[in-house]
Formats: structure tokens, sequence, C-alpha cells
């Protein structure tokens, strides 16, 4: 009995601990949306976007980016999906932020056909119709931060930075001088050619949209660029963002969990007690 108390304030304990300390940047909640069709439950469609989106988590063990396609016995139950990790996300780090984009996308969009969530260190989608292979430059996200009204010199710093980024290679990018940082990333299903066209689409929308700001994210379909100066997300994640859209849901899971916690403490406490003079009158 006492050890079954014990052991759930040891878990409610570390439930509240890691929702309120170990929840990792990676995890910020960027966007999501959903298609109008939704599937009905039980339904073959079901299973097998079950099965993807296991899958999907199981993949971000080993690989930062991955598509799969789940047919199951008749072609109109097919469903199409992929994850991108942030390049410089560790594998356990990624697999851990694809389930958080999984079970994200499960409170969004509760039995739709399709979805798809943008955290900060991954991107999800999924739908029964196929996407894999194509470019998509639709902006999805566009965020600028405060005018901080560059001087000649910051804005040059981020004219290089940004070019940097529009003339590097590869899927993932990062860059930064002085105070600024950029990083931008393409989903791997994106050809070479396709890549590059489209980061540089989302660095030019920057560039002219977000010119005066101190961050600035433009996430289109397929990629997306960001900046920052002064390490200005971060003061946004954890200051003006907090509270903010994705992050409510949580902070007030976290509270009830850590309220809850508070209370199985006082309870296993007074009945401590109680035992305690009860044992003193025997
Ligand atoms: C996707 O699902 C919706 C709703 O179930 C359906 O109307 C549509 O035809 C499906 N598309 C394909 C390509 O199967
Ligand atoms: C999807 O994945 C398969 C194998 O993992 C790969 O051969 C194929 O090129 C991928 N397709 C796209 C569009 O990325």
């Amino acid at each position: 009995m006492a050890k079954t108390k014990l052991t759930l304030l040891i878990i409610s304990f570390f439930t509240t601990f890691s929702v309120v300390c170990l929840s990792s940047p990676a995890d910020f909640f960027l966007y999501g949306g959903c298609t109008q069709q939704r599937y009905t439950s039980n339904s073959p469609y079901e299973s097998n976007l079950n099965s993807l989106l296991t899958s999907l988590v199981n993949s971000a063990t080993y690989s930062s980016y991955n598509n799969l396609t789940v047919v199951g016995s008749s072609q109109s139950d097919a469903v199409y999906g992929l994850y991108q990790c942030r390049g410089d996300l560790a594998m356990p780090d990624c697999a851990a932020c694809v389930s958080r984009a999984v079970s994200r996308a499960g409170q969004l969009c509760p039995a739709t056909c399709g979805g798809a969530v943008q955290l900060d260190g991954c991107f999800i989608k999924y739908d029964n119709v196929t996407f894999l292979g194509v470019e998509d430059k639709t902006v999805v996200l566009k965020r600028c931060g405060p005018s901080v009204g560059f001087g000649p010199v910051g804005s040059g710093e981020r004219d290089a930075v940004m070019g940097g980024l529009a003339g590097s290679g590869g899927y993932f990018r990062v860059g930064g001088s002085g105070d600024v940082k950029g990083v931008a990333q393409c989903c791997g299903d994106l050809s070479f050619a396709e890549c590059q066209d489209c980061v540089g689409d989302a660095i030019r929308r920057l560039r002219s949209e977000c010119a005066a700001a101190d961050y600035g994210d433009v996430f289109l379909g397929k990629c997306y660029a960001r900046f920052s100066t002064n390490g200005a997300h971060a003061y946004n994640y954890n200051k003006a963002h907090a509270g903010k859209s994705g992050n409510e849901g949580e902070k007030t899971f976290a509270i009830i969990v850590g309220l809850l916690a508070g209370v199985a403490i006082l309870i296993i406490f007074l009945a401590f007690l109680r035992r305690i003079c009860e044992g003193h009158g025997k």
C-alpha cells in the first residue's frame, strides 16, 4: 500500500519534472494543419494511418528523413507520409521530436485524412493523396520579430548570413556572422535543385518581409529559412512566446500535473502522520 503510494509519488514527481524542466526547444510547436476530409473510425484507413505514424517514429531513430507509403489491401485506403528532422538534431532527439509531432497531430487533427505539424526540430506530414517528391512553396508560416531598425552594420551582417544560406548547398544549412544566426532546411524528398529553389524563395521573402526585424521565420510547404539576432528566438520562446499558441496546452498540463502531484504529496504526508500517531496510540 505504502509502496504503491510512494511509486505514484515518484511517478508524478518525475512527470512534473520532465514536463516543466526537460521539454526541449526542439519540441516547440510552430504550426499545424489538417485536411477537411475525415476517415471513419475502425476503418482500414485508420489502421493504415496508425501503422504509418508508428513507422515514422521508428524510422526517426536511425534516419533524419524518410517517406513511407502504407497501402494495405486496397489502394483506396493508401496513406502517404514523411518526416524531416532538423539536420543538427541527434538521432534520439529526432525520434523524440517526431513522436511529439505525431501526438500533436493526433490532438490537432482527430480523424482527418491528412495533417501536418512543424515543431522547432522536426516536421511531419501525412495524407491519403501523395505529395511525396512534389515541391511546395506555399507560405505556411511567416513571422517577423519586432523591428529593431537595423543600422547599416546589422543589416549588412544579416544580408551576409542570408546570402551564405542561399549560396551553400545541402538540405540543412546554418550560417552566422556577428550576432546574426541563420538556418535553412529542406524536406528530404526534394531534389537538390528544388531545394535550392525553395530555400532561395524563403530567403527572398525573409529579406523583403522581415527587413528590419530582429528575427524572421519563413516556412514554405517543403522548406524553411530563419534568422535571429542576439538569440532573438530564444528570447521569444522563453519569454514572449511562452503562453502563446502552441505552448498554452502544455503549460496548463504541466500546472495541472504539478497541482496533482502537490495534492498527492499532501495526502501521503497526512496518511504518514496518521500512521505515526496511531502507532504511538497503541
Ligand atoms: C481521400 O479521402 C477522402 C475522404 O475519405 C476521399 O474523398 C478522397 O477521394 C480520398 N482521396 C484519395 C486519393 O483516395
Ligand atoms: C521514398 O523512400 C524511398 C525508400 O526509402 C526512396 O527510394 C524514394 O526515393 C523516396 N521518395 C521520395 C520522394 O523521397
